[in-house]
Order: structure tokens, then C-alpha cells, then sequence
């Protein structure tokens, strides 16, 4: 495994690699819901390219920018192990050096959700990442479940600036108790992570009346609100049920998938999980499906 951390080494390393390269891009703290998306790309492509880079751009100023988890020295033994080629550590000043201007803004589908509580986020995010498509060269480009909104703006971004390259979605990986993994859960208390996975319970209990027959977003919204109405540790930031596709709320009886998310407090440490309805479709086919998308026609 090779690790680069400047940009003309990374040009020179991708230029070595031969046949179809996978690319999964991360913040580091890498945990189970990372090294997926990694045996995934090694799976489906002939090389994989890993970067790892704290983005400074989507981070509002309220959030946890300087106290986010890095452990570079961990996370290089963990991409080690699972077998990635390639590895990309840049620093903010080799992303965004000295005059960097542009950005790249995806509108409607950054709005709601996700978007509507962290002003900017999407904009860094769509912008890091356009950066990072272009530099790998990649055939491929893996994204997890857990962040569905992002990687529908990526998936978004990618057809209307037509990257070449597929966007891949996998499904969340979650802990025992149905916690989604994430490099945040490293903040909760021992009590707090004992509440936290009322997040997937709310969206268990939706999901069963759905398979039972309700089509109705009220409906289905009001059951998430009261499984986490439940849970005193557990503060709502919103509750969504949403069209899929497009991410744009759904008011009438719905017969077309669903995508249900909700961000939640606990503590201070902010919760994000989602479920794509009917249940069937939470797997790597029906997510990419929904979710994410194919390369342009050559
Ligand atoms: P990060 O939070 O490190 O996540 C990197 C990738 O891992 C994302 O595609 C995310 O959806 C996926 N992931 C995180 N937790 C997961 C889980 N429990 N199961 C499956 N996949 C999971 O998302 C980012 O970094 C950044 O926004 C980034 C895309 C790197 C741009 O800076």
C-alpha cells in the first residue's frame, strides 16, 4: 500500500495503477462502515484508492471541526489490512491553497433534510469531492447509506457535470444494537450510547407498519416521533419522510419508495439515520438504484 500526500504524488501513483480503480473518500476515524465501502471498491474494481482529509469547507462554525476524531497512524494500518493500494492524505493547505475560489453548489437536492440544518455543508462537501473525483481517476466511487442525502447531491453532482464514473451506495453498517457506526459515536457518554439507538428503533417501528400497509407520511412520521418521544437522552432536529428519489417531502398516500431520515441530538453529539422503503430496497442494488447512479454513456 502506497501513501501519498501531495498532489503531484498522487497523479503519479494513480498514473501507475492499471485497470479499473475504486475510490472510497473518508474524514479518517475509520470504523466498520469504511472498511465496507473499501471491500467493496477491492471487490468490483482492479485497484483502490483510499483518501483520508478532514474537510474544513463542510464544517459550519458551530461544529466539530477541531475536536473531530484523527488517528491517521490506526486508520493507515486499517486500510493496510483490508487491502486499499492507494491512500491520499492531503493537508487543508495542499486542498485549498492560497487563492483556491470556486465551489460547486447542487441546489434543490441540497436543500432540505441535512442541508436545512447545516447551512454550507453540502456546498464543501460536493466541492471536496468534485476535487477528489478529479484527481482519482476513478471507474467507480463508493459511498455509504448512512450520509443518503450526500450521496445523492454527489450522485447529482456527478451527472450534471458529467464525471465519468459510477456512484455506488452500500448499505449502513451498524453496530449490534442497531447503532450506525459512525466516527461521532466516539462522543457519547456511556449512557448516551445506551439511548442512541433509538434512532433505529423509530425507524424499525415505521418500517413495520409500512410492510403492514400504511402509506401514509403523517402516519409513518408520527410513529418515528413517538418511538424517539421515548427516549429522554434523545433530542429531534427533524424527522423526515421523503421521496427517494428525489428527497423532496412527500405529503400524499405515497406508492412510490420513501426514503425516512431524522437527525437527533444526544448530548451534544448529533445523530444522523436513515431507511429506504420498501425494506427490500436497503441493499447495495437498491440503494445505488435510488440513491446513487451509473457513468454516462461513452
Ligand atoms: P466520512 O464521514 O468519513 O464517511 C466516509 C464514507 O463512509 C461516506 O460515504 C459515508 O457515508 C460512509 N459511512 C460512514 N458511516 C457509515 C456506516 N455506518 N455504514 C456505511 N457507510 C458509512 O462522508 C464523509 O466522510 C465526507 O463527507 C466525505 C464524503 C469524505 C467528503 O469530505
Amino acid at each position: 500500500m502506497q501513501v501519498v500526500e501531495t498532489i503531484p504524488a498522487l497523479r503519479a501513483a494513480r498514473a501507475a495503477l492499471s485497470g479499473q480503480v475504486g475510490l472510497v473518500t473518508t474524514m479518517g476515524a475509520l470504523h466498520a462502515g469504511h472498511l465496507a465501502l473499501v471491500a467493496a471498491a477491492r471487490e468490483e474494481n482492479d485497484a483502490t484508492l483510499v483518501t483520508i482529509f478532514v474537510n474544513p469547507t463542510q464544517f459550519g462554525p458551530n461544529e466539530d471541526l477541531s475536536k473531530y476524531p484523527r488517528d491517521l497512524p490506526r486508520d493507515l494500518a486499517l486500510l493496510e489490512a483490508a487491502g486499499a493500494d492507494l491512500v491520499f492524505t492531503p493537508t487543508p493547505a495542499l486542498m485549498y491553497p492560497p487563492g483556491f475560489q470556486t465551489a460547486v453548489a447542487v441546489e434543490v437536492i441540497s436543500q432540505g433534510l441535512e442541508g436545512g440544518h447545516r447551512p454550507g455543508h453540502f456546498q464543501g462537501v460536493a466541492t471536496v469531492v468534485a476535487k477528489l473525483f478529479n484527481l482519482a481517476g476513478a471507474d467507480r466511487a463508493y459511498f455509504g447509506q448512512k450520509d443518503a442525502q450526500q450521496v445523492a447531491v454527489i450522485r447529482t453532482m456527478a451527472q450534471d457535470l458529467n464525471f465519468p464514473l459510477a456512484v455506488i451506495v452500500c448499505p449502513t453498517v451498524r453496530e449490534s444494537d442497531g447503532l450506525a457506526m459512525s466516527s461521532r459515536n466516539m462522543y457519547l457518554s456511556p449512557e448516551q450510547r445506551r439511548a442512541a439507538p433509538v434512532l433505529y428503533r423509530a425507524l424499525l417501528a415505521a418500517g413495520e407498519s409500512y410492510a403492514a400497509g400504511e402509506r401514509n407520511p403523517e402516519a409513518l412520521e408520527s410513529q418515528m416521533q413517538a418511538v424517539l418521544a421515548g427516549e429522554p437522552l434523545a433530542q429531534v432536529e427533524y424527522v423526515s419522510v421523503a421521496d427517494a428519489r428525489t428527497l423532496q417531502p412527500v405529503t400524499d398516500e405515497a406508492d412510490s419508495p420513501l426514503l425516512l431520515s431524522m437527525a437527533v441530538k444526544v448530548g451534544v453529539t448529533r445523530l444522523i439515520d436513515n431507511m429506504l422503503l420498501p425494506g427490500e430496497l436497503n441493499t447495495r442494488a437498491g440503494l445505488t438504484q435510488m440513491l446513487g447512479g451509473e457513468p454516462p454513456a461513452p
